[in-house]
């Protein structure tokens, strides 16, 4: 049978409940079969598994999926390797296994041929490490205060200030100069092959499957002023946009955060100081490609970037991308140390855990980082910073959450409660558009720059993708109501270009083959996103679906306002509108 044919024919085959009792025990309550949830601390049994839907879902954390993503999750294995392993249970024999698919084939040999290179390098850098070319590089680490064990966890390693030293010994172990050179990690210099890295620790960079895609080199020096660090570039394994600095670890801690920070040595320090949930961006922005691997997992995240103006400006940034997909974050304040090394290093891992312990809410951290911007004794200055502070909290959606710190700005700046009170109420109705929502929201509030809708504009955007593939033979009418600018970004409107062009759903992982595991992740968990409907009710379909396109055009008339008096009325009569419409009939 094909791959293709065979991811259907699988999930027919099998029973869900047997599949998942092999890892999960499971017990029978009612239609369903319940147990605790394998992916979170779960101490009821949260975890539901549907026979007739095949489906399982987490009531308590949300995760849910069908048998591929189970298996995915559980083993952190790749799709392809869940419908492998499943075929042979199903006793279905996969003839094409991509072997038909050449170009596949030979892209997949590649990378297997680079991970297994990058393997061997590392193994090479770990070992001259503890040898007696490898001293200086030892001393500088243990000089960082690593020990041997945190060493040996990262795979640290050396290499040594010699040309050609990794060169000669990957010939010697049979390697050709081809994949040599393509691996970058060896060059030609004036026509001679030689190491790329030289006297320099190598940190592996390892990818949550267990491969060493690349690495990040430091010189010995300790204040160098330029070529600190050296990165493997980009290449057919290693996407530094796609990556986190020890998510190969903090994937598996029991955790209910992750610890976000800027460089690969906080991170290690921190693993050390016994918290294995911390990830590095190894110097780069936090980006939305990197939010989607944090978001793998129901987890808060605590972010402890760089205390320079930099590293404030990150954590602003970030918390706004974090915020936007719906997870909480908090900020661990590390001043006055530059950087969380630095801080673990001189105030101790005691200090620092108590900091983990009382994480200060991002919110309360950037308004008192706005504090500074302000010369507050200046009453004319004071209310500038009032003003904005307000404004900030006008943006939180929960009045609850809202009013607790209205509070504590009180108490924190000595101000009168009353009249931060009457100022927030005179922004939030000035900000407020009421539009009537036939279906699921009735009459409710919603105001500009409002989060709530945002953080939920991925499950919306999966929701359209689910629902518009569930109705093929409306293809033209959809096509002609949404068009793909109004997708939230690439990777959506990537889904829905395979739908026009007639993909199915199951096919989809052929059409990706060549991209690498975190972006198929990602496509995976937007496919897997449980729908709240019964999937046979045809007319329940459709609702939703002109629900979520609703969405999607309230969402874009959002966007295209100006905040004037003006447009804020014009967008009101444009909502009133599209609640009215039923777009698909
Ligand atoms: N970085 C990089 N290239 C550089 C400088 C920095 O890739 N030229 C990345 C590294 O991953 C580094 C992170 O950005 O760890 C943060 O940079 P910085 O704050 O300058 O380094 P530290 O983490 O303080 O490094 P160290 O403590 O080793 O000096
Ligand atoms: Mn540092």
């Amino acid at each position: 049978m094909k791959f293709s044919d065979a991811i259907e024919e699988i999930k027919n085959r099998l029973s869900i409940v047997n599949v998942i009792s092999e890892y999960v025990k499971l017990e029978r309550k009612g239609s369903s079969y319940v147990g605790i949830c394998p992916f979170h601390a779960d101490k009821n049994p949260s975890f539901s598994v549907n026979e007739p839907r095949k489906m399982y879902k987490c009531f308590a954390c949300g995760k849910g999926g069908n048998i591929y993503t189970f298996l995915q999750e559980y083993l952190q294995i790749t799709f392809r390797e869940a419908v492998l392993m499943l075929a042979k249970k199903a006793n279905i024999e996969i003839e094409d296994d991509f072997s038909s698919n050449e170009s596949f084939k030979k892209n997949a040999e590649k990378k297997n041929k680079l991970y297994e290179l990058y393997r061997d390098a590392a193994n090479i850098y770990y070992k001259i490490l503890f040898s007696d070319i490898g001293k200086a590089g030892l001393n500088y680490l243990i000089s960082r205060k690593l020990t041997k064990e945190t060493i040996k966890k990262f795979g640290l390693g050396f290499a040594p200030n010699d040309f050609g030293y990794i060169y000669n010994l990957m010939k010697k172990k049979g390697y050709d100069d081809t994949l040599l050179f393509e691996s970058k990690l060896f060059r030609l210099y004036n026509g001679k092959p030689c190491d790329t890295f030289y006297n320099r620790v190598m940190f592996p960079l390892v990818d949550t499957y267990k491969h060493v895609i690349g690495f990040q080199s430091r010189t010995l020096d300790p204040k160098p002023k330029e070529r600190k660090y050296v990165n493997s570039d980009d290449s057919l394994i290693f996407h530094k946009k796609s990556f986190l600095y020890a998510m190969n670890l903090a994937y598996f801690s029991k955790e209910n955060y992750y610890i976000l920070c800027e460089g690969n040595m906080d991170a290690i320090t921190i693993h050390q100081a016994g918290f294995d949930s911390a990830v590095a961006t190894m110097g780069t922005a936090f980006n939305e490609q990197q939010m989607f691997l944090l978001k793998r997992k129901p987890k808060k995240v605590y972010l402890c970037q760089d205390t320079d103006e930099a590293g404030v400006k990150a954590i602003i940034s970030s918390d706004k991308i974090l915020k936007k997909s719906g997870i909480e974050t908090y900020v661990i304040d590390i001043k006055p140390s530059k950087d969380v090394d630095e801080y673990i290093n001189n105030y101790g891992v005691d200090s620092f855990k108590a900091k983990l312990n009382n994480p200060i809410p991002t919110f309360l951290f950037i308004i008192s980082t706005l504090k500074n911007k302000y010369n507050i004794s200046d009453p004319y200055e004071l209310e500038k910073y009032i003003n904005e502070i307000v404004d900030r909290l006008t943006e939180i959606s929960n009045t609850f959450v809202r009013d607790s710190y209205l509070k504590k700005i009180a108490l924190q700046e000595n101000l009168d409660l009353g009249i931060l009170h009457s100022l927030l109420e005179k922004k939030l109705k000035g900000n407020k558009v009421v539009y009537n929502n036939e279906t699921a929201n009735q009459n409710q509030n919603i105001s500009l720059n409002n989060n709530i809708n945002k953080s939920k504009i991925s499950k919306v955007d999966s929701d359209f993708i689910q629902l518009i593939y569930l109705l093929p033979e409306y293809k033209n009418h959809i096509l002609s109501i949404v068009s793909s600018d109004e997708l939230y970004d690439d990777i959506y409107k990537c889904l829905y270009k395979f739908y026009e062009n007639g993909v199915s759903m199951s096919s989809i992982y052929n059409k990706i083959i060549d991209r690498d595991e975190d972006e198929k992740q990602i496509i995976n968990t937007i496919l897997s996103y449980n729908l709240s409907f019964d999937e046979d009710d045809k007319q329940q379909i459709l609702n939703s679906l002109n629900q979520v396109i609703r969405k999607i055009k309230i969402r874009n008339a959002e966007n295209d306002t100006d905040g004037s008096i003006e447009s804020i009325y014009e967008l009101n009569k444009k909502i009133i509108d599209i609640n009215k419409t039923i777009y698909i009939k």
